[in-house]
């Protein structure tokens, strides 16, 4: 494909670290949980777990014929999490906004086997809401005579952690705790001298232990064995995840047994470099790698020598750097995604010399903000008419980067005045801090959409679903449009361009993408089974950083998921593509306007749309504009 989505980049990285094959058995047992008594009848005759051929297994995408005795509790519990999650509350008006399109995703639930972890999604959210909603009455109760809890709370997301914070609980046992999760640009640097015996340590990123289980997801396990294990007698690295319902997964060793050495944001999952240290010109090792003898191997870690190393939390996965050199990289697993890591354990044979966390998620002190008034949005009643809604697409601990929206493209006259309105759409997070946290953003800036799911990435669709929603049963918008957190958008262009394009039916505006095809290769990372689109090339469907669509189309997303009949698919602007072809099929008029100055994979000069812009980038832009008016990108040409 010659321009990635980033969906479809990140998409990559779900087939990265994992075997296709475990991959499909992790959907095997998912969909187990997620059983549906009508399906089930169907498909206990035509399926049987014991198929060699893992695509056999996927073909009924739907649970194996063992019975699950739990099946029947899992159902009746989604309920429960259902009647929770939509039980009326005693919320003010001004906290309302947040939820104006919650109620009407209700039917999610009816639907959430439909993609990958949906269920987990909405069972996660329950209590994640439960807990919250609980702070918040809270809060309201001891407000009046308790404000200093309140200033504690904004503290809680630290930017910047040692091991000062860190918790020992014996000579080689520290627990760091991270309150707010990590986020792209988080690192984590650990000093530390490999001791004991058997010079073995581990380096664990941990989430959060669902209630009633022992033990938390590992997001990142990291091994150093120097004097081998089962498999090896040489030094080697092994990363890992783990989690309850899977085990562990598949280990990715370093140096890499086979060929298979993979990218994981441009980087080698394994330097090639790295292997049992070649003593023959026996010298020390730091002088023969200063001297460039380029092919020297070496082992990063070795016993009785300082290290330092820093785990970087990047777009795909976690790169590790070790005196300075890119060691490894692993990219994210299913469900196991950054904002998750609310622990770094570290344990074995090693001597801590020191741990700093830093580039951490942090809440802006609301204290300190004195634009507030010119950053709150404008509220937003049933059926209030705008000509374009854009609905942006983020993550709860993306703070900044909503306040470098909010303080750049938000601020243009068209969307202060009302004639183009703009809300992010953010899922809760397992984290209770994070999400109150979220919530107060919410109240404070009233441009947040809360969804009543857990922010998976494999659920994005859903919000593309909600933002259709917002923009039609909401507000009634001419065009609805959906873009990311990290895009700037020249809402003037845009909306200069609909005019231009002066079709308000049928459409589809965007970076246009008429000629792509599914990756049926099952060692891609991309690869999309048969059973999830069935024919050799996609419709066509425009880039996610920024399309528009017309309100007729935005309606009938809304109306076909009601009436179940909207085709879940998990790239979320290949699926807009999907539906939109479906209608044009049933009759309508479809007129795809191609916008060649949408930027998918950064910023060029003249853009409508530049992608992977950072708050300094935005900001930068948008000074720009205002000193030059001209759009001129930043940084990187
Ligand atoms: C698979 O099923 C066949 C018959 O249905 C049976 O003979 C065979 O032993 C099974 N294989 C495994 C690995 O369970
Ligand atoms: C809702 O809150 C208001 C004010 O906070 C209170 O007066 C009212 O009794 C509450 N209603 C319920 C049903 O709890
Ligand atoms: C979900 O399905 C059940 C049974 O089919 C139905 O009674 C219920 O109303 C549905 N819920 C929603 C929110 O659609
Ligand atoms: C607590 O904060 C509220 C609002 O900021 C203020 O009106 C009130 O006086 C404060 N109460 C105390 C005891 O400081
Ligand atoms: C971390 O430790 C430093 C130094 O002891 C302290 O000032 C800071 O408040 C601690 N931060 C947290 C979040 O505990
Ligand atoms: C080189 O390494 C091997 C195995 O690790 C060891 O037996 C040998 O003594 C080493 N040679 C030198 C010169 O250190
Ligand atoms: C827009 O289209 C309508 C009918 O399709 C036409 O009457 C009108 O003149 C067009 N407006 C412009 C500015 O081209």
């Amino acid at each position: 494909m010659k321009a990635e989505t980033p969906h479809l980049k990140r998409m990559k990285k779900w087939y990265g670290g994992a075997l296709v094959a475990s991959l499909f058995m992790l959907l095997v047992l998912r969909y187990n949980v997620m059983k549906n008594p009508v399906e089930q009848s169907y498909l206990t005759n035509s399926f049987t777990i014991n198929g060699t051929n893992p695509l056999e297994w996927v073909r009924f995408t739907g649970p194996p014929a063992v019975q699950n005795p739990d099946s029947a509790s899992q159902v009746i519990s989604l309920d429960t999490i259902a009647s929770r999650l939509f039980a009326q509350r005693n919320l003010s008006k001004g906290e309302q906004h947040s939820l104006l399109t919650w109620n009407l995703l209700k039917h999610l639930i009816n639907h959430s086997q439909a993609l990958p972890n949906g269920v987990e999604a909405i069972k996660e959210a329950g209590s994640a809401w439960n807990n919250l909603m609980a702070s918040v009455e809270e809060e309201k109760l001891g407000y009046a005579h308790d404000n200093s809890s309140r200033k504690a709370k904004e503290k809680q997301c630290p930017h910047f952690l040692n091991r000062m914070n860190a918790t020992e609980s014996d000579k080689s046992h520290y627990k760091l705790r991270v309150p707010c999760g990590l986020t792209q640009g988080s690192s984590i640097t650990i000093i530390g001298i490999p001791d004991g015996l058997l010079g073995n340590f581990r380096i664990d990123l941990t989430g959060e232990a669902l209630p009633g289980e022992p033990d938390p997801p590992i997001i990142l396990h990291y091994n150093v064995r120097l004097h081998g294990d089962k498999i090896t007698e040489d030094p080697v690295i092994v990363q890992n995840s783990w989690t309850i319902a899977h085990d562990w997964g598949e280990e990715e060793r370093c140096p890499v047994p086979t060929d298979d050495n993979k990218k994981v944001d441009e980087l080698d999952q394994c330097n090639k470099l790295v292997g049992k240290e070649d003593n023959r010109t026996h010298g020390s090792r730091r002088s023969s790698m200063g001297l460039g003898l380029n092919s020297r191997r070496y082992f990063p870690f070795k016993q009785g020598s300082l290290f330092v190393a820093t785990l970087r939390v990047g777009s795909e996965g976690i790169q590790m750097t070790v005196d300075g050199k890119h060691v490894t990289s692993f990219a994210y697993r299913e469900t196991l995604e950054p904002w998750l890591v609310s622990e770094v354990r570290i344990s074995g044979d090693v001597k801590l010399i020191s741990a700093v966390a830093s580039g951490l998620p942090t809440s802006e002190d609301s204290d300190h903000t004195v634009d507030i008034e010119a950053l709150k949005s404008l509220p937003l009643s049933r059926g209030s008419p705008v000509d374009l809604f854009i609905g942006v697409f983020s993550t709860a601990n993306n703070l900044k980067r909503r306040m470098a929206v909010r303080r750049t493209w938000m601020q243009y006259p068209e969307v202060r005045s009302g004639t183009a309105a703009v809300r992010f759409f953010v899922g809760l997070h397992k984290n209770q801090i994070v999400n109150q946290e979220l919530w107060n953003e919410a109240r404070t800036y009233g441009d947040i959409q809360l969804m009543p799911f857990v922010d998976y990435y494999s659920l994005i669709t859903w919000k593309t679903l909600a933002i259709c929603t917002f923009g039609t049963e909401v507000v009634s918008a001419k065009f609805v449009m959906k873009t990311d957190d990290d895009a700037f958008v020249r809402v003037d262009e845009v909306l200069a361009s609909l005019s231009r394009i002066n079709v308000t039916h049928g459409l589809l505006h965007g970076l246009i993408n008429s000629d792509s095809q599914p990756h049926r290769s099952t060692d891609s990372k991309w690869f999309i089974s048969p059973e999830e689109w069935s024919e050799d090339k996609y419709p066509p469907w425009a880039h996610g950083p920024g399309y528009v669509v017309s309100r007729d189309i935005a309606k009938a997303v809304y109306e076909r998921f009601n009436e179940g009949r909207l085709k879940m698919f998990k790239l979320e602007d290949v699926a807009m593509g999907i539906w939109i072809a479906d209608m044009k099929k049933e009759g309508l008029e479809v007129r795809y306007e191609k916008e060649e100055r949408i930027f998918n994979e950064g910023c060029r000069d003249g853009y409508v749309i530049a992608h992977y812009q950072g708050p300094r980038e935005m900001m930068c832009l948008w000074q720009k504009l205002q000193e030059t008016k001209r759009a001129r990108c930043c940084g990187d040409p």
